[in-house]
């Protein structure tokens, strides 16, 4: 479609603005198929969004300036924020600096979680921009700015779910389960550098491929999908962060029994696929209540995955 509010599922227009729910994504496969020449990895994930949203509020302003307030301020509303390199890029291709805005920006998804809640704000903040500035510009165009911003980026264009390859830019979509799944989140109270994970990264020799997961996820069967369940840069990340090593197999290894458990992106977030609703209520539950003395208190979430 020529519109990308059109294929961006989350958003209201308001009288004076904009307000998107931007989601977190978790990576239910990934696989490291080579490193490059320019130091990035080539991969083959699959990305699916889930029910944690930031949320983006923005409104066009005249002047030029672009302001940010980030609500809790602890992620940092400076000139790093990937909301600021959207906006930059933006008006960098539309040759527009005298566009302003006043963007607000209410974080819920943790940071440095592999969780992609940086990426999903970028994403959303190039739809909605591109809205409220009239600027017109194509998804594909906004796709290609996305990939320039982060490897991410481009998966919060290509909602709910897609397999994703070279840097993790180049988004095919997934066709959605016919029923969504119900995750279990332990989110540490750590969270992991994703370069440090790379830095520590073995390529491997035989990737494995992604197939049966693929074929589970469209199943929609959660047995199937716990089963099959693979990330390539855990060993990496449990290294860097021993904490996140030892709480993902604790997950795996509860009573009751998810259906598997698995590290989302470069970490921190550990994810439990369960049954349904109540059978991940139960797993929490336990998750809690079996916590050794000498562990530090995660948070722990309840999320369905997006259906569109
Ligand atoms: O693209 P992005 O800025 O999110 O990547 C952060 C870092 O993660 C990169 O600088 C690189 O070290 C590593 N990375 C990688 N291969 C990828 C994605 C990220 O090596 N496909």
């Amino acid at each position: 479609s020529a519109d990308p509010l059109a294929f961006y599922p989350h958003f209201r227009a308001g009288a004076d603005g904009l307000t998107l729910a931007t989601p977190a994504k978790l990576n239910l496969f990934l696989e490291i198929v080579r490193k490059r020449p320019d130091g990035y990895h080539d991969l083959e994930s699959l990305m699916v969004a889930v029910e944690l949203y930031d949320t983006l509020e923005l409104r066009a302003v005249p002047g030029g300036a672009v302001e940010l307030r980030c609500e809790p301020d602890t992620l940092g509303s400076g000139p790093d924020n990937l909301v600021h390199k959207a906006a930059a890029a933006l008006r960098a291709v539309a040759g527009r600096p005298d566009l302003g805005a006043h963007i607000r920006l209410t974080k819920r998804i943790p940071t440095q979680a592999g969780m992609g809640g940086g990426s999903s704000d970028a994403a959303a903040a190039l739809v909605g921009l591109n809205e409220i500035w009239k600027l017109g510009l194509t998804r594909e165009q906004l796709v290609a700015i996305a990939a320039s911003i982060g490897s991410d980026v481009a998966f919060f264009l290509a909602l709910p779910a897609a397999w994703c390859t070279g840097r993790g830019e180049i988004t095919a979509p997934e066709p959605p389960p016919r029923r969504a799944l119900d995750f279990v989140l332990v989110l540490p109270p750590v969270g992991v550098s994703t370069p440090a994970v790379f830095k520590r990264l073995v390529v491997p020799v035989g990737p494995v491929g992604g197939d049966r997961l693929r074929a589970a996820f469209r199943a929609g069967d959660p047995a199937a999908v716990g089963a099959a369940l693979f990330n390539r840069l855990e060993p990496a990340a449990f290294g860097a962060e021993p904490l996140v090593g030892r709480l993902r197999t604790r997950l795996a290894e509860l009573h009751p029994a998810p259906c598997g458990a698995l590290m989302s992106g470069s970490g921190s977030t550990v994810f439990a696929v369960c049954r349904d609703r109540s059978h991940a209520l139960e797993v929490a539950a336990a998750f809690r209540n079996s916590r050794p003395a000498d562990e530090p208190e995660s948070r722990v979430l309840i999320v369905r995955g997006v259906a569109l």
